[in-house]
């Protein structure tokens, strides 16, 4: 190697060099205490999960998480530190934080989930909500507080490891992480969209400053797609001492130079494919088949969350029921809806509100022997794996969506060449948008005619579609998403030293 060059950094996916520190407020395994008092865990699914827990197992390190759950207090109470986690495919530790509980109430369910969610996807009623006073103000101070434990943590790690910061709830913990470590290598991702300058501009200012200080705090940061990425980098030009190069996608600040990437996550497609021969998936699979009869299936599978647009989904097919009176009896709507933060009273509004929608299309268009909407709001992961490879339709539309992982479950065990209607807001159009049907989520109208060119669309060209959201998705590993930013972070820390 000649003298002065650093070393190249690793490819993408090849095995990580140094030991893992993960930090992310919801854990990659949920505790329960069982009957006779012993300890369980079941894993949390989904790309993330695997990605991380596969490269922790390699490298070696530590995830830290806040306690969601009794079981997970009383599991972290247990071990008063850390935990091993033994899977058949993964080994590493996982430390529980457990904050005072009214204390985390506040930082999880009105700063990160009623103030910087509605933020990054958009969801303020602008002429009446927000209304930051006294109590938001509060609530920040337990959020500092809250991603300054996460800090602590971290830097109590020995070595020089790679610290993987997630998510808008830690959007703090990077720069307090680098005020006790300057050397630490830090990356943070973000699994939200990243709002524009303008809506960002709702936070108070002395909270959205921070949000970007404490990102920035960071060497990489990582977001789904480049719409996000950009939004974050024109936010940062508010910010006083920070130069924005956007060509580059880069900030420098405190004298340290901070890269802005994309890194499109991605789902354990083998895994998700084996759990489809489940007997579990078979048996739903079989009653849903006898529910589905002869008519063609749209399927939605979302958290009750605002930002989903279950209520639109809704509309839209009353609109195509209403316009083409001929695919009344003809066509289900399955909506599989996992109950989700149900401690925020708009969630509870807005469950309500799409339960009331479903009804009201029921009770008007239904015949004794058809029901055009079917809604189960129940966690219940094999039903959703069963219907995605029923479904001739899946409808992902939401408002605004960091990625969206249903938008690659379906198709990857989809076996009705099933057409997906995809959100153009969703960070996974910009990988799935070729093969799907893109819509404005808000254009109801468009939606509508989406779905209904969707239920006809000829034979081939279903096919040639479905073909190719397999081919994207499968081209995109969850190791990828890991190794890209472990590379990145290297080549950080070959320039710091260089
Ligand atoms: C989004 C966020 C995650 C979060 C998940 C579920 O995907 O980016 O950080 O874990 O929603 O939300 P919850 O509040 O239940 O953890």
């Amino acid at each position: 190697m000649p003298p002065g060059r650093p070393p190249a950094p690793p490819r993408p996916g090849s095995a990580p060099r140094r030991p893992l520190v993960v930090a992310s407020n919801r854990g990659p395994v949920q505790f329960e205490v069982s009957e006779d008092g012993s300890i369980e865990h079941a894993r949390g699914g989904g790309g993330l999960v695997t990605g991380l827990t596969g490269a922790l197992s390699s490298a070696g390190g530590l995830w830290v998480a806040a306690a969601m759950t009794d079981g997970d207090r009383h599991a972290a109470e247990h071990a008063a530190g850390d935990m091993e986690i033994a899977d058949e495919d993964a080994k590493y530790r996982v430390r529980y934080l457990t904050p005072e509980a009214e204390r985390f109430d506040r930082y999880y369910n009105v700063v990160s989930n009623r103030v910087l969610w509605f933020i990054h996807h958009y969801l303020f009623d602008a002429p009446r909500t927000p209304r930051f006073g006294r109590a938001v103000r509060a609530a920040w101070d337990d959020y500092v507080a809250v991603n300054r434990e996460f800090a602590d943590a971290l830097a109590e790690e020995p070595g020089e490891p790679a610290f993987l910061v997630q998510d808008y709830h830690l959007s703090l913990a990077p720069l307090m992480l680098r005020e006790s470590r300057p050397d630490a290598l830090v990356a943070h991702f973000s699994h939200t969209p990243f709002a524009g300058p303008d809506y960002f501009r709702i936070l108070p200012q002395a909270m959205g400053d921070a949000v970007l200080r404490g990102m920035l705090g960071a060497d990489v940061l990582g977001f789904h797609c480049d719409d996000w990425a950009e939004n974050f980098l024109l936010c940062c030009r508010h910010v006083e001492g920070a130069r924005v190069d956007l060509r580059r996608r880069r900030v420098e600040i405190d004298g340290r130079s901070v890269a802005v990437r994309t890194y499109p996550i991605a789902i354990d497609a083998p895994a998700l494919r084996r759990q489809a021969t489940s007997p579990a998936v078979r048996r739903a699979r079989r009653e849903l088949v006898r529910w589905k009869g002869d008519a063609q299936m749209i399927l939605r599978v979302d958290r009750t969350d605002l930002s989903k647009n279950i209520l639109r989904g809704f509309l839209a097919y009353e609109t195509l029921l209403n316009e083409h009176p001929r695919m009344r009896g003809r066509v289900r709507f399955l909506a599989l809806l996992n109950p989700s933060r149900r401690a925020i009273p708009e969630y509870r509004a807005y469950t309500r509100d799409c339960l009331r929608a479903a009804e009201r299309i029921n009770a008007e268009l239904g015949t004794p022997d058809w029901q055009p909407v079917t809604v189960v709001v129940r966690d219940d992961i094999d039903r959703a794996v069963a219907a995605y490879s029923l479904s001739d339709v899946l409808l992902v539309n939401p408002v605004f969506d960091g990625m969206n992982l249903v938008a690659m479950e379906g198709p990857t065990v989809n076996r009705a060449d099933g057409v997906l209607v995809l959100s153009r807001n969703a960070g996974a159009d910009a990988l799935l948008g070729r093969h799907a049907l893109s819509v404005n989520p808000f254009d109801v109208q468009e939606t509508a005619e989406a779905m209904y060119e969707a239920l006809h669309m000829r034979a081939d060209e279903r096919h040639r579609r479905a073909a190719g959201l397999r081919r994207a998705i499968g081209a995109n590993p969850p190791v990828r998403w890991v190794g890209s930013q472990l590379a990145d972070l290297e080549r950080a820390a070959a320039a710091r030293a260089s």
